[in-house]
């Protein structure tokens, strides 16, 4: 599915799969957008810590039954340029019968085969449910190179979503339940 940006694709994919009385699973440094679309979800959210698998099997050992799971991740991450485990993170989400969002703006056209991503790298695709691109992504590689010469400096990231997460429009779409507890870190 083609969406005009990939900040609007974190925002439909997580309510497309999660919403209230499910729980959403998200590595503390996700993107904006990942945040964004867990809270527009509904879904209560558990934050782990970055890269953990550990912590991310206990919070998904102690989830009660009821309700839709869903772990989600940043590929390569946006801030720190490291790669998410997603060896680990898939064995944990497999073993607990949840659903796997993989966030791969930065690492399309970069790592795996011929740049077919972090889900080729790691050779997990039978454990992904859902990945999201961004052509901007591609875009910025290039730029990359012009910035390294011109030292132009990008403008902070806008949040598109954020006159959507106004309370009350957020609690119409269930958001404000989730607000303040969850398993682990909540958002
Ligand atoms: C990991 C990640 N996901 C999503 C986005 C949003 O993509 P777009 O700039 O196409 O809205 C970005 C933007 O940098 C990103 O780093």
């Amino acid at each position: 599915m083609l969406l005009s940006s990939g900040f609007l694709a974190n925002l439909a994919v997580v309510p497309a799969l999660v919403g209230g009385g499910d729980h959403v699973y998200s590595d503390e440094l996700n993107h904006a957008s990942i945040v964004d679309g867990c809270r527009l979800s509904g879904a209560e959210i558990g934050r782990y810590p970055h890269a953990d698998a550990d912590v991310l099997h206990a919070l998904l050992s102690r989830s009660s039954d009821s309700g839709k799971r869903l772990v989600v991740t940043d590929g390569v991450f946006s801030m720190d340029g490291d790669l998410a485990p997603l060896d680990r993170i898939a064995d944990v989400t497999r073993a607990a019968k949840a659903m796997l969002v993989v966030d791969d703006a930065h690492g399309e056209g970069v790592v795996g085969s011929h740049g077919r991503g972090i889900v080729d790298h790691f050779g997990v695709r039978d454990a992904v449910t859902a990945e999201v691109g961004t052509l901007e992504g591609v875009r910025s590689r290039r730029r990359l190179c012009l910035r390294l010469r011109v030292c132009d400096r990008r403008a902070p990231p806008t949040r598109p979503a954020l006159p959507l997460l106004d309370w009350s429009v957020a609690s119409r779409y269930g958001g404000g339940a989730s607000r303040g507890r969850g398993v682990g870190g909540v958002r």
